[in-house]
Parts: C-alpha cells; sequence; structure tokens
C-alpha cells in the first residue's frame, strides 16, 4: 500500500531541485501532489512528467510572495479536493551572497520576502483548513547552517532561513492542540541551481566556501532523496510526537527518535538553541 494513499500535498517550489523530488517521490506515494513556481514552463515540464507516470500532479505558476494568489491556489485546492494534509514549503532563493554591507539592499529584502514572508504567507492559507480537520502537517526548508555554524557571507539568505526555524517552533506551540506538527528540513549540500549560484558568484561566497562547492560539484553533494525520505517521515502518522524541531535529512537519526522521544519533547534537542551550559535564564 502507498505511504501517501489520497493524501492532499501542497509543494512550492516543487518544479526543481529538492522540490521536484519531493514531488516525484509524494506522487509514487500515491499523494495528490500540487505544486507551484514562478517559471511556468519547468511546472509544466515536472508536472506532465509525473502525469505521465499516471500518478497525481497539478501545477501553477506562482510567485510565493503573492499573498492573494497563495490564498486562491490553496482555496481552490480545498474546494475541489475538500481537505489540505500537507504543505511543504521548499521554495527559496539563496539572494546576493558577498560581505553584507556591499550586498543590495532591495537583492537582501528580496530574499527575505520569498524564503521568510513567502513561507509566511502559504501557513497562513492552509492554517485555517488544518485547523478546521484538525489534522494537519507543515514542512518547512531550513538552510545555511542554521541550528549549527553559519556562513559568513550569506547574511541574507541566513537571515531569513533562522526566521523559518524560529517561526517552526513558535507554530508548533500554537498549533500543538489542533493536532498540527510543523517540523522544518535541513536538507544537506544538494547539488541544484543553489550551487550553480555559489559557483557563479567567484570569490564573494569566500575562498573556502567556494572551493568546498567546487567539490561538492564534481562529488555529486547530498542527494536529495534524503530530504525526500524525511519529508515522508513527517508527513507519516509515525512522527506525530514531533513538532517545532529542525531536522538534518543526512545526519540525524530520524527514524529512531522514539527512543530518545521523551528528550525531544521535553529538552531542546534539534531546537534552535545556544548548547553551552550557560543559561539565559531558569525555570523555577
Ligand atoms: N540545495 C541546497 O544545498 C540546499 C541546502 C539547504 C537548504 N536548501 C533549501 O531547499 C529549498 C529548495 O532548494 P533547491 O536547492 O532545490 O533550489 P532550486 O533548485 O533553485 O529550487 C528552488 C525552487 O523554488 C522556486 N521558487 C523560488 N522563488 C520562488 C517564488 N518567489 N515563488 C515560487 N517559487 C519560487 C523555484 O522556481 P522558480 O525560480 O521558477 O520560481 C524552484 O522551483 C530552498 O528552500 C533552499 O533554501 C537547499
Amino acid at each position: 500500500m502507498p505511504k501517501m494513499q489520497g493524501k492532499v500535498v501542497l509543494i512550492t517550489g516543487g518544479s526543481l531541485g529538492i522540490g521536484q523530488c519531493i514531488a516525484k517521490t509524494f506522487a509514487k506515494e500515491g499523494a495528490r501532489v500540487f505544486i507551484c513556481s514562478r517559471t511556468s514552463a519547468d511546472v509544466n515540464y515536472i508536472t506532465k512528467a509525473i502525469q505521465e507516470e499516471n500518478e497525481f500532479c497539478e501545477g501553477l505558476s506562482m510567485d510565493v510572495t503573492d499573498s492573494g494568489q497563495v490564498k486562491a491556489w490553496v482555496e481552490d485546492i480545498y474546494q475541489r479536493l475538500k481537505r489540505v494534509d500537507l504543505l511543504i514549503n521548499c521554495a527559496g532563493i539563496y539572494g546576493p551572497i558577498g560581505p553584507m554591507e556591499t550586498l543590495d539592499p532591495k537583492e537582501w529584502k528580496n530574499t527575505v520576502e520569498i524564503n521568510l514572508f513567502g513561507t509566511v504567507n502559504c501557513i497562513r492559507a492552509v492554517v485555517p483548513i488544518m485547523k478546521k480537520q484538525r489534522a494537519g502537517k507543515i514542512i518547512n526548508f531550513s538552510g545555511g547552517g542554521v541550528g549549527g555554524v553559519l556562513n559568513p557571507n550569506f547574511s541574507a539568505y541566513i537571515a531569513s532561513k533562522a526566521g523559518v526555524g524560529a517561526i517552526t517552533e513558535v507554530l508548533a506551540r500554537e498549533l500543538k492542540d489542533f493536532n498540527i506538527q510543523v517540523n522544518a528540513i535541513a536538507p544537506g549540500a544538494v547539488n541544484t541551481r543553489f550551487l550553480d549560484r555559489v559557483l557563479e558568484a567567484g570569490s564573494n561566497p569566500g575562498k573556502e566556501f567556494y572551493e568546498r562547492s567546487l567539490r561538492q560539484k564534481e562529488e555529486g553533494g547530498t542527494p536529495p532523496e534524503l530530504a525526500a525520505k524525511l519529508a515522508l517521515f513527517l508527513a507519516s502518522e509515525d512522527s506525530n510526537f514531533i513538532t517545532g524541531k529542525i531536522i538534518s535529512a543526512k545526519w540525524d537519526p530520524f527514524h529512531q527518535a522514539k527512543e530518545f522521544r521523551e528528550e525531544l519533547e521535553k529538552g531542546g534537542l534539534w531546537n534552535l538553541r545556544r548548547i553551552d551550559r550557560m543559561k539565559f535564564y531558569e525555570k523555577t
């Protein structure tokens, strides 16, 4: 039995890279997959490819920063399918790369508009539906080392993704009583258009990052299938006890999470936290 039979799954940025891999994976598992991104040729190409496998996929050319378009997209799907089981916020850009004072403020702001506000727009559109259903899953995308060591020269990208990490935890708490789980995936360094952007940016990413990226190009990078596997796990009922977490598709033993469930629920494991022994405050 396919794992996602009949589930209504919305994937932003589903036309390329990691989002495309997730769209194919969920369609294969029987989900009714809806994808969007700005470039209609890419959306049409992948939608048709999935349909030719006799799997369900509908695509729309749409910009996640346009809250009106996002709302209309979600409402149309809900009117026809009568439910929304899962939202995957995969749409994203690197934005400008280089020392912060050299970056164009408009491009900086646009990065936050797409990565953070785009994610917020989609969440705002699905939450009333999921609350009514008293069930739902939301998966966001982290990146840039958020939760660990932050890369210099990616200030706009990392600011936007730290925001995504923060709202993941805030929303998880807001939505806990509605049986809606919200988590974020850190997919690892995947060879997509993101890598091409770094290689085009020459010295701007910094020597070390650039050289690491060249090696990544040659060696192949983290397969996007790891993010797709984690997304399948987070979409399943097996992970209902996990919410508000940033999880690495490559490094975290998420399939064994039941073994350390208490630490996950009560501690700061897989959260945006300082991990030194000093505390901002002690709970009394
Ligand atoms: N690749 C990595 O190593 C890596 C690492 C950590 C995190 N991530 C995260 O993983 C996610 C996917 O990245 P990727 O590597 O697969 O990149 P990608 O190949 O460039 O794909 C990004 C997708 O987002 C869409 N998109 C961008 N801006 C959009 C907008 N305003 N509205 C709607 N769709 C938009 C793109 O299509 P259009 O341009 O046609 O709109 C494309 O479908 C991103 O959130 C990224 O931050 C990636």
